[in-house]
């Protein structure tokens, strides 16, 4: 993927994460998701008083997507806007991200500061299986 693509991304997510409703963390992420067609879809994270109910940035994105019609994303960025270093996918999102995204599809995290992380969904969910569960959709 070309950096410029993964600046704009990286840039799309900051945007969004300022629509975060992070009142119980006060820790604001923001998604932006690279659809096959070159659409882009941003989301944020969404709290809730029940915690475990709360919603990551990189699933709120993609449910804009996925509810557009598309099912293949091949780019992601995410970025936190309360802390300094990178913050990567937690294990849920890695998983639900691996439905709709190749492990080749590149991935770029990062904070406030000027660190990024580049990596892969392959890498961040490794032993990846079960795809051929699902019929036809
Ligand atoms: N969070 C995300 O939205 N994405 C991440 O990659 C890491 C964590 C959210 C969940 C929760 O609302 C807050 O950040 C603190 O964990």
């Amino acid at each position: 993927m070309a950096e410029i693509i993964m600046d704009a991304l990286f840039e799309e997510a900051q945007k969004a994460a300022y629509g975060a409703y992070a009142p119980y963390s006060r820790f604001r992420v923001g998604a932006a998701l690279l659809a096959e067609d070159g659409s882009v879809y941003t989301g944020c994270n969404v709290e809730n008083r029940s915690f475990g109910l709360s919603l990551c940035a990189e699933r709120s994105a993609l449910v804009q997507g996925v509810s557009k019609g598309k099912r293949t994303f091949i780019a992601i960025a995410i970025a936190s806007l309360d802390s300094v270093s990178p913050v990567g996918p937690c294990g849920a999102c890695r998983q639900v991200l691996s439905e709709f995204m190749g492990p080749e599809a590149p991935v770029r995290f990062g904070g406030s500061g000027e660190e990024r992380v580049d990596t892969t969904i392959g890498f961040l969910y490794p032993y990846d299986s079960l795809h051929d569960l699902a019929g036809p959709v």
